[in-house]
């Protein structure tokens, strides 16, 4: 590790990179499937056509991967997060009530994944606490479907973008809110009768997160910067619009609201029952930062000096 390198910050700053989400797939010496979820996933060559993913050392399916004849690259489609969340944790079977078949080489294909590669593992490069599987596609097959997206320790899909613009240009009154985070807590604010809320605010149809920002900012009296929509729903009646927005806010007391650690979130005590909804799936995602370096929430905006020899 390089002296002056923080690897959280690192590893946050990686995080920056817009990718995909992939589920890497084999088979094991008895035969059963084996996969984890992989955003390092990228195309590396058309003729020869040659993929590449990245796999850490520390890995359970470490030996089985590298020692398998090939494997698979399943790009999963916007509706599969829960299936990137199951193959990033430690379930025993994440084959468990999934469909899948052998692709032709062999490896677990998914269903309904926005495309898959069936590989015969072509190299093995060394590289850090990591290892390069390079794969020479055998086989593939492209659904068609949206991609997921991950960012910043989050996904973000296309058709949530495209439901805020529908409920962006209808008539209802609309709600800007934020799942506001600070290192492993949120920021939820009191309704003045005991329960907790997200913070947001009304907007106008057309107008921008800006407004949602600004708010934040004069409320809390913290820096704030909003990332992607994280959740778009409507009120029962269909009366309002709800958009929801990840945001990060900056150091110091907040002037309203209270933070709260993500394993404390008073879900018992919110306003509106669907916020419950949202701050369950925030902290079991954020969970996830738990099994390896690719999740991250906390945003720094200090440079790193790249000095130094690497050495571990
Ligand atoms: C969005 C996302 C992307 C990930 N990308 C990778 C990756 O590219 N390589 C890797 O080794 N682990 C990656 N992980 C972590 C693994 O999925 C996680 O550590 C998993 O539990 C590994 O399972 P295993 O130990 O059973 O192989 C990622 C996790 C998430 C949530």
């Amino acid at each position: 590790m390089t002296a002056a390198m923080d690897p959280r910050e690192l590893r946050d700053a990686f995080g920056a990179f817009l990718t995909g989400v992939t589920v890497v797939t084999t088979h094991d010496g008895d035969d059963r499937p084996v996969g984890f979820t992989a955003n390092s996933f990228a195309s590396v060559s058309l003729d020869p056509p040659l993929l590449l993913v990245c796999l850490a050392r520390s890995s359970r399916n470490f030996d089985t991967l590298t020692g398998a004849a090939g494997f698979a690259v399943n790009v999963l489609s916007e509706g599969q997060k829960d299936i990137s969340n199951t193959f990033a944790r430690p379930v025993e079977d994440r084959f468990a009530g999934l469909d899948w078949q052998p692709g032709p080489h062999g490896a677990p294909v998914l269903a309904n994944v926005a495309a898959w590669f069936d590989c015969a593992l072509d190299k093995i490069v060394e590289a850090g606490d990591h290892v390069i599987l390079l794969g020479h596609v055998k086989a593939f097959g492209n659904g068609g479907a949206n991609g997921l997206g991950y960012a910043r320790g989050g996904y973000f899909t296309p058709g949530l973008t495209q439901k805020a613009v529908s409920a962006a240009s209808s008539d209802t009154e609309i709600i800007a809110g934020a799942v506001a985070a600070r290192g492993g807590e949120l920021l939820l604010v009191e309704d003045g009768k005991g329960r907790y809320a997200l913070p947001s605010c009304a907007i106008a149809a057309g107008q921008s997160p800006e407004m949602l920002r600004n708010h934040l900012v004069r409320a809390t009296r913290l820096q704030a910067s909003i990332g992607f929509i994280y959740s778009v729903y409507e009120d029962t009646g269909a009366a309002r619009h709800h958009i929801v927005y990840r945001c990060e806010l900056g150091a110091g007391e907040p002037a309203a609201g209270r933070f709260f650690a993500l394993d404390a979130l008073p879900l018992d005590r919110l306003a509106d029952p669907a916020t419950a909804d949202i701050l369950r799936r925030y902290a079991a995602e954020s969970a996830l930062g738990n099994f390896g370096m690719y999740v991250g929430n906390e945003r720094s905006g200090r440079v790193h000096p790249v000095s130094g020899e690497t050495s571990r």
